[in-house]
């Protein structure tokens, strides 16, 4: 049987076999450390896990309205206001299975064939291949780590084109951990706001801050930012919802959401009834978990970058939110592959090769991992290092 040519362009996970590795070594009984995690280690909070449970119980397991039950789309724009200083109607928000999910029906909304999607690097390695699957084409677009990895108006300016349909936008960011501030953000605003450049601004990482840094929502900035950008959020990785499946969008008017929301209808329908009321209660509920995580992360990374910055031939700009270390490694003069694989089976750490991300003189190490098996495996990659 024949596949679909849209599909034959997209790759799979590269980063899949080094860690179907790791695994196949840990089932073996090998001690390996893994800073491979894309999630929270933490539970998801008990108050959140209950909501979830008694809406089971209580019999909500049917389907719900297909963008998302009204009273958790009204709990997301409170959620706006209060965080984000951004009004939204019920009637623009639209829930999805994920922040993935949010992201992909918003390219297939969006992206007519051949249109161009500008995707600064690193980049999460989703959104290539979600412009792909929408028919566009993804311009990768190179920043500089001394910039600390974030987009300069001019560039940004020079990647525009006639074809330009979107602009992606993630702060923080996943690999880097690096957060856009509000000058950061202003300036390439003057330049998407004058191009009239859609832009999809996915905060998923926005609790996930640290040094007191705050988080500025892209549409918060002008009346012309809002009206151009989808913010894209979820509940993942701010309350360890990593397996409920529940994210969201916020778009810049009715009629954007309805189209998404058309998409919806016809393919997944709505997102797991009682996690959207386990998700009502994570919005509206007590917040201290939220807080208790981001401090834990916060030492962690303090940790983990020092040590990082301390080994022989790796160094990295200590990331201000989420919870990865991009590590530059280009000073042993391997590629990223060949690092990951061979630190792997030399010294049993598993870390993710920047390659995917776009930088194959890069790692990513995720601190979201207990603080003893941070401190092992940080202790196995100095003396491997040492080797090199
Ligand atoms: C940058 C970024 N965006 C979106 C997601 C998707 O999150 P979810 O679909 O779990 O909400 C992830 C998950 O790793 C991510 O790193």
């Amino acid at each position: 049987m024949k596949i679909s040519k849209r599909l034959e362009k997209v790759k799979e996970s590269p980063t899949l076999a080094i860690t179907a590795k790791a695994k196949e070594m840990k089932a073996k009984g090998e001690d390996v450390v893994s800073f491979g995690a894309g999630e929270p280690d933490f539970d998801t909070p008990a108050n959140i896990k209950s909501a979830g449970i008694k809406a089971i119980e209580g019999g909500f397991t049917k389907y719900t309205a297909s963008s998302g039950i009204p009273e958790l789309k009204k709990a997301i724009c409170g959620k706006f206001l209060k965080d984000n200083g951004l009004t939204y109607e019920p009637a623009q928000i639209i829930v999805s299975c994920g922040a993935k999910h949010s992201l992909y029906n918003i390219f297939q909304a969006i992206c007519d064939e051949g249109d161009e999607v500008i995707i600064p690097s690193p980049y999460w390695v989703s959104y290539a291949e979600m412009v792909r699957l929408a028919g566009g084409v993804p311009i990768i677009l190179r920043t500089e780590q001394g910039d600390e990895f974030k987009v300069k108006p001019d560039a940004l300016a020079k990647a525009i084109t006639s074809r330009t349909a979107a602009f992606v936008l993630n702060s923080p960011s996943n690999p880097t951990g690096s957060v856009y501030n509000r000058q950061d953000l202003e300036r390439i605003a003057d330049v998407l706001v004058s191009k009239k450049i859609t832009v999809i601004s996915d905060e998923i990482y926005e609790k996930l801050i640290y040094d007191g840094e705050e988080h500025v929502s892209f549409a918060s900035l002008s009346k012309e930012a809002y009206g151009l950008t989808f913010t894209v959020n979820g509940l993942s990785k701010s309350y360890s919802m990593t397996g409920w499946r529940i994210g969201y969008l916020a778009a810049p008017s009715k009629e954007l959401a309805s189209a998404v929301g058309r998409l919806q209808d016809h393919s997944t329908s709505n997102p797991v009834s009682f996690a959207q009321k386990a998700s009502l209660e994570a919005i509206g509920g007590d917040q201290s978990c939220v807080a208790k995580m981001t401090e834990e992360f916060e030492k962690r990374r303090d940790y983990m970058a020092g040590r990082v910055n301390s080994m022989r031939g790796i160094s990295c700009v200590k990331p201000k939110g989420a919870f990865y270390v991009f590590c530059d490694i280009s000073k042993t003069g391997l590629s990223s592959f060949e690092f990951s694989r061979r630190l792997l089976e030399e010294a049993k750490v598993a870390v993710i090769p920047g390659e995917p991300f776009g930088w194959d003189t890069h790692i990513r190490l995720s601190f979201a991992t207990g603080m003893d098996d941070i401190k092992k495996g940080l202790d196995r990659i100095e003396a491997w290092a040492k080797t090199l």
